[in-house]
């Protein structure tokens, strides 16, 4: 019997999930006693943070000893716990690049335990704007440019955490660019908005319970994100079913006093501003404001510190934070989220003694975790490059040049790897201080990128070295997709190493001596130019959306990409043979055989694409449904099982305002990258039934 791998097991996933247990009808009565007797004045004091800047990490909201009510203390961030020391993990889309919703579902737990370790309760995470453009300063914070891909990495992101502290998926909803953000409107239609930009919120609200949600800073149509009623309660609350509270984005978040709080704001982080006690009377004076909807803002406030009775937390070991086992994690979620995108056959390198390497690049000894804004973390150790490369070289040479030396030396080395790319200089959560700025502030923050391409002196570096080094290998970290057309030619081999977090430089090693598969695949499509993708400017205030983006984008214009979302390369050779589809029950189940017809283990990431033939609507040439990560031992076969239920199919009905599943033609397709795919199968839907097509 040949082994099956499911590509998304639920159980497993959602185990531990503190969110998914709660007996709501008992909560909502405790609730509804203990609202009885809170005064105005109590209930007023948790829908506000208590102080602008963090202790020690922590931000406060709300807490009243006399009500047995503790606050909630949240922590930042995405890659890790913002709170003293902790252990960095890879950023998010690079975690995103291993396809492993598994993988995603321990570091989220990882994470969790960390934050609740340094004493908070709630995690100021995941981050899962869509990846709209690849130069989104903070592309590296998310998963994807795709909702499918997004939606399955957030879930199980959540679930791990929530084994211990709330989390608070964000920004709700369409930040997609940084500069602006305060400002900008997103202008979406309807159908865009339910279709790209909030399948993967709903999914953390209705399969992974996430507890709270942060609203965006940015307009939606023209409305702040903290007051736009449609976004924070029909679509939440009352399509959705969300329990949990929704607190603002920081500062520049909440917008107004009665208008925020109308449209379902519940708590203004991080201090009282606009829910502040003269703002708040003046509101209830002049009759903007009630009582009574302060009180719904209290209640969904307190509603979670009783869910989850956080009263009574017993705070993890501090000796679990950097613990040894969150450090393998690291390195693990490194490894496999690392992209080969070009190899000619110099990588894997043979670590021996015969090995003459030159590690070439400043950034070779660089400890480059990323953004230094909110997502940041401060591990106590980074593993550089260098050194995990000459801890893994096993007594080969390695001699390292600066990005500044004389590299006319290169031509005797047997291999040159050149570690270039970005910091948080380039990209990043931009906060501009113009003092910081001034007095070239370690904290100056980047911002969105107006280009992709490499700043010059990287792509100088690369050209220096390919000139005369026999083999040029190039690693590049960055949070996002980087044009590399003008020099890709010129180099042997190419690694996208992404931000990997504190066991960087091991992972790089482990990758590069071939100790581990190179197994992740791209979730963002690298372009091969700037103006290949849709129109980009990083002062526009108004920012129209619509259904093509990322590959997407590409397919509808018939453009190819540098390197297409979904794509690697491996060191092994696993196969895929005719896949094969089944109706089931509601849905279809898509099952892949598979085969490591290669001398080592494996790594390949199935995609499952679908089309749709004579839509009554426009749609894009395809769209991913689902995917899934198989490891297979030398010799080894597995047969990968895609579930597919019919409610993935449809399309949002923006007139009628609802979901449609369309009788059409639907188109399945199955391959190792949204540019190498091949027909499975199509399926006709009649409106009532189904049959396959031919
Ligand atoms: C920032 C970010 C948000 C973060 C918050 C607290 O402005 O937009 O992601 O969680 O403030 O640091």
């Amino acid at each position: 019997m040949v082994k099956r791998i499911r590509a998304f097991d639920g159980a497993a996933i959602h185990a531990g999930n503190r969110g998914l247990t709660i007996d709501h009808a008992a909560v909502e009565a405790e609730v509804d006693a203990l609202l009885e007797r809170m005064t105005l004045a109590q209930q007023i004091n948790e829908i506000r943070g208590r102080q602008a800047q963090s202790i020690q990490g922590l931000y406060y909201a709300g807490g009243d000893p006399e009500l047995g009510l503790p606050s909630y203390k949240m922590v930042d961030g995405p890659r890790g716990a913002r709170a003293g020391h902790a252990t960095a993990f890879p950023v998010a889309i690079a975690r995103a690049a291993t396809f492993d919703v598994e993988l995603e579902r321990r570091v989220g737990y990882a994470i969790g335990l960390e934050v609740a370790a340094r004493g908070g309760n709630v995690l100021l995470a995941p981050t899962i704007n869509l990846l709209r453009h690849p130069g989104w300063g903070r592309a590296q914070e998310t998963y994807s440019e795709d909702p499918v891909h997004m939606g399955a990495m957030a879930v199980a992101f959540v679930s791990g955490a929530q084994n211990h502290v709330l989390t608070s998926p964000k920004h709700f909803a369409a930040n997609n660019l940084e500069n602006t953000r305060f400002e900008l409107s997103a202008e979406i239609d309807r159908r865009t908005l339910h279709e790209l930009y909030l399948p993967h919120f709903r999914r953390v609200v209705q399969e992974a319970a996430a507890a709270s949600i942060m609203s965006a800073y940015n307009r939606v149509n023209g409305v702040y994100c903290g007051e736009h009623a449609e976004l924070l309660t029909r679509i939440l609350r009352d399509d959705w079913g969300f329990k949990g509270f929704v607190e603002s984005d920081w500062f520049l978040g909440t917008r107004s006093t009665a208008k925020a709080l109308n449209a379902g704001l519940d708590i203004e982080m991080p201090a009282p501003y606009r829910f502040d006690d003269t703002k708040l009377e003046a509101a209830l004076a002049s009759g903007e404001l009630t009582e009574a909807v302060i009180t719904r803002s209290a209640r969904h406030a307190v509603y979670q510190k009783i869910a989850w009775d956080l009263a009574n937390q017993p705070a993890p070991d501090p000796g679990m934070v950097e613990c040894r086992a969150h450090l393998e994690l690291a390195r693990e979620a490194a490894q496999k989220s690392m992209v080969l995108l070009k190899n000619d056959g110099v990588l894997p390198l043979e670590a021996t003694p015969r090995l003459r390497l030159a590690l070439v690049g400043d950034l070779a000894d660089t400890a480059n975790l990323g953004d230094r804004g909110s997502s940041f973390v401060s591990p106590s150790r980074v593993v550089t490059p260098r050194q995990g490369i000459e801890a893994g070289a096993d007594g080969a040479e390695v001699t390292c040049f600066p990005s500044d030396a004389d590299l006319s030396a290169l031509a005797a080395f047997d291999v040159a790897v050149v570690i270039a790319g970005l910091t948080y200089r380039e990209e990043g959560e931009f906060i501009p201080t113009a003092q910081e700025e001034a007095e070239g502030g370690e904290l100056a923050r980047g911002g969105d990128r107006a280009s992709l391409a490499l700043p010059a002196a990287q792509q100088t570096l690369i050209e220096r070295v390919s000139d005369v080094a026999q083999r040029t290998v190039v690693v590049l970290e960055g949070g996002s997709a980087i044009v590399v057309r003008d020099w890709i030619d010129r180099v042997d081999a190419l690694l996208m190493a992404w931000y990997p977090g504190c066991e960087g430089g091991h992972a790089l090693a482990d990758v590069l001596f071939g100790r581990v598969d190179a197994s992740g695949r791209l979730p963002v499509t690298f372009p091969r130019a700037d103006e290949d993708l849709l129109p980009w400017d990083i002062t526009a205030l108004e920012v129209p959306h619509d259904l093509l983006h990322g590959y997407r984008y590409l397919d509808h214009r018939d453009t190819p990409a540098e390197f297409p979302f979904g794509f690697g390369l491996s060191y092994a050779t696993i196969e895929l043979s005719a896949s094969r589809i089944e109706r089931t029950e509601g849905g279809f189940q898509v099952l892949v055989p598979l085969v490591n017809t290669g001398r080592r283990a494996g790594t390949t990431v199935v995609q499952l694409y679908v089309g749709c033939g004579e839509s009554s609507v426009f749609r894009p040439v395809k769209e991913l449904k689902g995917f899934g990560r198989a490891a297979l031992a030398a010799g080894e076969a597995a047969e990968l099982e895609i579930a597919i239920p019919d409610a993935d199919l449809r399309y949002f009905d923006a007139e009628a305002g609802e979901w449609r599943l369309e009788a059409c033609d639907y188109v399945f397709s199955v391959g190792t990258s949204s540019a190498d795919v091949a027909t499975v199968a199509s399926w006709r839907f009649d409106g009532a039934g189904w049959r396959q097509g031919p």
